[in-house]
């Protein structure tokens, strides 16, 4: 893999700490972007059934040099296929053209249909064929979590959740932690900013480190201990979030930054969402 902090897995599995998002991108743009992403050094790509653009992962591998085994790949069960697992990963696969995602996650766990345990108990099979390498859940909360633990004894490697300076969710990167559950943010850059960029803290150490706002808030999530997905479908803007390993923040400008917590989510509430 290329020169880049790579995260070791509870299961042992390796995973980079920084990898491309796809949502929101149609095959072309995703297939385009992955391309790029790779040409710069990425070797993680987070895509899911319900982005409808897993086949843009094939086709990407397709026309890369990089080796399949050199590349880490998430895709994501969707909320209507808690019931299918077996089907749904076999459809992903064969839009993916993988034989073996190299991480599986349950998408959000819907409390109100209650079958997320059920859920989990699939992926722990498909895990056991061979059809995923690891299995994590995204939008879980402690509750949703300590039931999957208490109720199979499997717990998840991963649990990505909304994560960026607005909303930091501390309590829970923290219990994530306790149990080794590694923390991924999704909308890292708050979807393109939404007033982060403009804080007068990240501008000034995007001065100090002759940096852009975007690339000092990526830098705080790795120094926060966190695996990371900033999503772009602009090839400069790809190259951009890449270039963050030649400086880091030191433990003072990552509280600085802690300051900007306002618990303000730009996606739903995991406990209400049942979509
Ligand atoms: N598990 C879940 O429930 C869940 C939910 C949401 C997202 N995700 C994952 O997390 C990934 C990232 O989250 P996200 O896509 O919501 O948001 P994000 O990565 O926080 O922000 C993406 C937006 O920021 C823009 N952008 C990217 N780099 C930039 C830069 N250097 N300067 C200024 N603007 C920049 C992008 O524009 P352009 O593309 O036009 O360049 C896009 O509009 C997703 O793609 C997806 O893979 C998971």
């Amino acid at each position: 893999m290329a020169d880049q902090p790579i995260i070791k897995l509870h299961d042992g599995n390796m995973m980079p700490q920084l990898g491309l998002g796809v949502w929101q991108a149609s095959i072309d743009d995703a297939r385009n972007a992955i391309v790029e992403a790779l040409k710069v050094g990425y070797r993680s790509i987070d895509t899911a059934a319900i982005y409808k653009n897993e086949e843009a992962v094939g086709q990407a591998l397709q026309e890369t040099d990089v080796a399949r085994d050199d590349i880490f790949i998430t895709t994501k069960l969707w909320n209507d296929d808690q019931q299918n697992g077996q089907q749904a990963i076999e459809t992903s696969l064969k839009k993916l053209q993988l034989e073996q995602v190299d991480l599986y996650l349950m998408h959000w766990p819907c409390p109100e249909k209650d079958t997320y345990v059920d859920a989990w108990k699939k992926m722990i099979e498909l895990q056991q064929q061979g059809l995923a390498k690891s299995i994590g859940v995204c939008n879980f909360h402690e509750v949703h979590l300590k039931r999957l633990i208490d109720e199979t004894g499997v717990t998840p490697v991963v649990n990505q959740i909304e994560l960026h300076p607005m909303l930091q969710q501390r309590t829970l990167h923290a219990w994530n932690a306790l149990h080794q559950i590694q923390t991924e943010s999704w909308s890292p850059l708050a979807q393109g900013g939404e007033g982060v960029f403009d804080q007068d803290v990240i501008k000034q150490l995007a001065k100090k480190y002759s940096k852009t706002p975007a690339q000092i808030v990526i830098r705080w999530h790795l120094d926060s201990g966190l695996v990371v997905i900033p999503k772009s479908v602009t090839p400069a803007r790809i190259h951009e979030n890449f270039q963050v390993f030649d400086f880091r923040l030191d433990k003072a400008e990552v509280s600085e930054i802690a300051k900007l917590d306002q618990g303000k989510r730009l996606g739903p509430n995991p406990e209400e969402f049942n979509g």
